[in-house]
């Protein structure tokens, strides 16, 4: 094999490290060598890197505080304190699903390490009692979303679903969902596409290998996204399905309001070309990013950005000034995505993750560092707020609209299968209580299992109900009225049912 060229970039790049291991791979691992060297530009590479780092080097220590404030007043919308303007919101963001208008989109191309599973995260059954992954929940809530669309108005539509995976979660994704028929969804309306990967590099730019034949990749972040939308044609195809706006989100949030008419419609009221949801964030030390201005411009600024006492600063009324929690809940126009994917977002450098990377040597050794020794390079997918002519941020109830799977599960665990599937019945048992069900106790059926306090004497309650049923709370009274259920409840397109559980 002619080598000879791939060699003279390499050299020119100052990364001739990359071929130490060249005489001791077989030709498969040689030629798949070479086509992963051929499809980087080093060029590209090294200034990104040189970018990055400056950027990073030059933002360290510097802490955001004085240059922060918070979102303002008239910026804000609240599902709890606009109560009143709800209703509106709900009919707006109805009106323009059911005429085709609101696509969504998913971030699924991250790694999932904290996890720890071998499949991507959207695969994941955190074990509620229909063991439906969180792929199919999602898939299930839009499916229900446009048939109260189609209820409201009166006509057929669609929500397409636009999922972003990388080079580690395509294939599986992709097989995930043949698999399951799409979930009822139609295949041409659900557009897997692919985001870029990034070799990791060493602190001098010199790019890991993470076995002799094979370059250290990973998922450019999740504001790879706008590269990936230019790339691969994806706001044509939006604009082609007359789309004019998006609601993208985490694939990670159990419960997520996919496509959420009341968010929608506020974003859409106010005219914005971007919308952020956001969580109250109620401990200051939780490291939970918050929507601000610095300078002038929105941004999301994480926790390690600010010191502790601006962290914990409070207002008159108690809560954190700074406490427009990030949930990754963004509303955009399709307009600001043209700009952002055609004007801003090249512009935009790169964040350094700083990491243990476990990578070959020059003598062939696999080392496994035990402290960081090298970069991941990202995007943010909230980078481009700051590019908004109008911006706005739309608060909601943690309890009903965010809990996230990060962590595997663990002794007093954080945000993983366990925390993620309580808060998945925990609103739904509040939505049978809302639809006057209640729940009596599994030993004594005298007996309530939930006191009207919710207080902490309460049985575990396992209750379910499928998002084909119901996406929001609505339409359970009929069901659920007047009747007493124990635990566990399930509540599906059959109808209710008491399962008996696993142990
Ligand atoms: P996280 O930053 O929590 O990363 O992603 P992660 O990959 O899920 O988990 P860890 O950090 O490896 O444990 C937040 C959201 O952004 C998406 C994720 O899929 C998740 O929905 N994401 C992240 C991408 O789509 N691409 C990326 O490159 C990174």
């Amino acid at each position: 094999m002619d080598i000879s060229g791939v060699e003279q970039r390499l050299k020119e790049a100052g990364q001739s490290h990359l071929l130490c291991s060249w005489p001791e791979l077989d030709t498969e691992e040689q030629t798949q060598l070479i086509q992963d060297l051929e499809s980087l530009d080093f060029n590209e590479l090294n200034q990104f890197f040189h970018n990055a780092m400056e950027c990073s080097s030059s933002g360290e220590k510097k802490k955001l505080d004085s240059r922060m404030e918070p979102v303002p007043t008239e910026a804000l919308g609240s599902a709890t304190r606009d109560r009143e303007k709800l209703e509106t919101w709900k009919e707006m963001g109805l009106r323009h699903i059911s005429q085709n208008k609101v696509a969504v989109l998913l971030l699924a191309g991250g790694q999932g390490t904290r996890l720890g599973v071998p499949y991507p995260k959207g695969m994941y059954d955190v074990g509620l009692p229909s063991h439906k992954s969180l792929f199919q929940l999602q898939a299930e809530r839009i499916l229900r979303l446009q048939q109260l669309a189609e209820q409201t108005h009166q006509t057929k539509c669609c929500i397409p679903w636009y999922i972003m995976t990388s080079g580690r979660t395509m294939a599986s994704t992709k097989e995930f969902f043949s698999r399951h028929n799409f979930f009822g969804l139609c295949a041409e309306n659900v557009v897997l596409f692919q985001q870029g990967m990034l070799p990791a590099m060493d602190y001098t730019g010199k790019i890991l290998l993470e076995a002799k034949g094979k370059i250290s990749m990973a998922p450019d972040g999740n504001g790879g996204l706008y590269r990936a939308l230019r790339a691969q044609g994806i706001v044509e195809d939006m604009a082609q399905r007359g789309i004019e706006c998006i609601h993208v989100y985490g694939v990670d949030n159990i419960l997520v309001t996919v496509a959420d008419p009341f968010f929608i419609g506020f974003c859409i009221e106010k005219d914005a070309e971007c919308g952020a949801k956001v969580a109250e964030k109620i401990d200051p030390a939780e490291p939970m990013g918050v929507v601000c201005k610095v300078d002038g411009c929105y941004q999301v600024v994480e926790y390690s950005e600010i010191t502790s006492e601006t962290a914990q600063r409070r207002g008159p009324d108690m809560r954190l000034v700074f406490n427009a929690g990030n949930i990754v809940t963004h509303f955009f126009s399709l307009s600001f995505l043209k700009d952002v994917i055609d004007l801003h977002e090249p512009r935009l450098r790169h964040h350094v993750a700083r990491k243990k990377i476990p990578f070959v040597n020059a003598k062939g050794q696999l080392i496994k560092p035990d402290s960081p020794n090298g970069i991941k390079m990202e995007k943010f997918v909230f980078d481009i707020f700051k590019f908004a002519k109008t911006f706005v941020v739309y608060e909601v109830l943690r309890e009903d609209e965010f809990a996230a799977l990060k962590n595997a599960d663990s002794l007093n665990g954080k945000d993983c299968p366990t925390t993620a599937r309580q808060a998945l019945m925990a609103l739904h048992k509040r939505w049978v209580l809302n639809a006057g069900g209640h729940f009596v106790s599994k030993t004594d059926s005298h007996h309530p299992a939930v006191s009207s306090c919710n207080g902490a004497a309460d049985e575990q309650i396992i209750c379910e109900i499928s998002p084909l049923v119901s996406y929001g709370g609505e339409g359970l009274e009929k069901m659920v009225n007047g009747q007493a259920f124990c635990s566990p409840l399930v509540i599906d397109e059959a109808g209710i049912h008491q399962p008996m559980m696993d142990e």
